[in-house]
């Protein structure tokens, strides 16, 4: 059960678990808004974004030598609230203390990936509009904020891959621009993980997924954003944007230069057909590759202004295409593989009229080939919205008669992330569900 109770800074220790604050969580260096406190500079961050007041859950933290105090943590506490302003009751860690990684729980890895994923859209707005501003690069250590966010990621994804999936189908069109970029990104780290790429380049994946659009800061908006066709002359100006994104990328210090390299590079084709039409696909990255095929499946699922986002299922059958004469074929087929025929985050209609959306793949060792996902069943055979979402098994063996009848486009169907994102619990519950086959109910 949890037990949160409001500290004074002064009091705040390395090891309590922070659920709150007096000061917007986005505004602060955090990645997410429920946090441990692993070390001292922690601490001293939230002093210095001017936080004066946490909440902390004493149920989940986990204080260091505890047994120095003779009290009960929850009674110290308490004892320290009332005697805030007393200096013997000061917290006693000392710099080179340290909490080491807490095992995190699927559900709260979601979470927290979730609160990630907010705050790096956030974040890459106030930077993408610094920069169409005409402000300053970043500094180095706007550079080390992007480092460990993106570090984050891949330790949250490592422990739930699926999750990463998941949240890159958060969108809203109003911040598209922003929220393509941290999409591109989740699934890069996807993949950087799927293929088992050295642990220390998995961030580096991410960073180039984040900022492969980067260019996109000197298009004027109403170019960006132009529901019509765009003129000849708007579309040189929209094929600028992987040199500019290249020169602005080389200039910030601390920046690996692949980053840069994947920007200037992630509209060439293999035909020829991309942009800038002087760079040649076989000089291309496997980083930018892969960035190429992810920065089209986004593209292609997520809504626009001035259209619907494409299913899943069909977007991957679309970059299939593609691969004959524009991607990297290989790649292509690691990225189907990985996402399945039914990737995390479709919307199915099954034949029973009941509509769900894919939170889960199981993969069965002994049968690779049998495709054994859950829904988070969302609409019953008459198209009801149901109260209380149910999570569902199913298994089918390709072969047998598919047990999808159509695949919707989520937001013609009235299929609201944000509602999503509250049954997480049923999405890592969804693991425990018991397989159809083998229930001869
Ligand atoms: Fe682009
Ligand atoms: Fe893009």
């Amino acid at each position: 059960m949890s037990k949160e109770i409001s500290i004074p800074i002064e009091n705040l220790r390395i090891g309590h678990y922070v659920v709150g604050m007096d000061k917007n969580w986005l505004e602060t260096p955090f990645m997410t808004h429920r946090f441990f406190i692993h070390r001292k500079d922690e601490i001293d961050a939230l002093r210095a974004s001017g936080v004066k007041f946490l909440t902390v859950d004493l149920s989940r933290s986990r204080l260091l030598h505890p047994e120095k105090k003779e009290q009960h943590p929850a009674q110290k506490e308490q004892a320290d609230q009332q005697k805030s302003s007393d200096e013997s009751n000061a917290p006693d860690w000392n710099s080179s203390e340290r909490l080491e990684e807490v095992t995190i729980p699927e559900f709260e890895a979601a979470s927290l990936l979730a609160d990630t994923h907010v705050r790096l859209v956030h974040q890459y707005k106030k930077l993408f509009q610094s920069l169409k501003n005409g402000k300053d690069t970043p500094s180095a250590s706007d550079v080390t904020f992007y480092k460990n966010a993106l570090n984050e990621v891949a330790r949250l994804g490592r422990s739930y891959p699926d999750a990463l999936l998941f949240m890159a189908h958060l969108q809203s069109t109003d911040d598209e621009t922003y929220i393509h970029s941290v999409n591109t990104m989740f699934l890069a780290i996807y993949m950087a993980i799927t293929k088992n790429v050295p642990q220390e380049e998995v961030g580096i994946w991410g960073m180039c997924g984040l900022f492969h659009d980067m260019g996109k800061c000197s298009i004027p908006a109403m170019i960006l954003h132009k529901k019509e066709p765009l003129t000849l002359g708007e579309w040189d100006i929209i094929k600028s944007h992987p040199s500019v994104g290249e020169e602005i990328l080389k200039t910030w210090n601390g920046l690996p230069p692949i980053v840069a390299k994947v920007a200037g590079e992630h509209h060439v084709r293999k035909n020829g057909k991309g942009y800038p039409d002087q760079r040649l696909f076989i000089t291309t990255d496997t980083i930018t590759r892969a960035v190429m095929i992810l920065d089209t499946f986004d593209a292609l699922t997520a809504d626009r202004s001035y259209r619907a986002g494409m299913p899943p299922p069909k977007a991957l059958k679309l970059i299939a295409q593609m691969a004959q004469d524009s991607l990297d074929t290989q790649l292509v087929a690691q990225v189907i593989k990985a996402m399945g025929i039914y990737p995390i985050g479709s919307v199915l209609e099954l034949g029973s009229g009941e509509v769900g959306v894919v939170i889960r793949h199981h993969i069965d060792q002994d049968n690779r080939n049998q495709q054994n996902f859950s829904l988070l069943m969302m609409k019953d055979e008459n198209g009801a919205h149901l109260r209380k979402p149910v999570a569902r098994k199913i298994t089918w063996s390709p072969g047998a008669p598919p047990p999808v009848a159509r695949t919707h486009n989520h937001s013609a169907w009235g299929i609201d992330w944000t509602q999503l994102r509250e049954h997480l619990h049923l999405w890592t519950d969804a693991r425990e569900l018991p397989d159809p086959l083998s229930d001869p109910g």
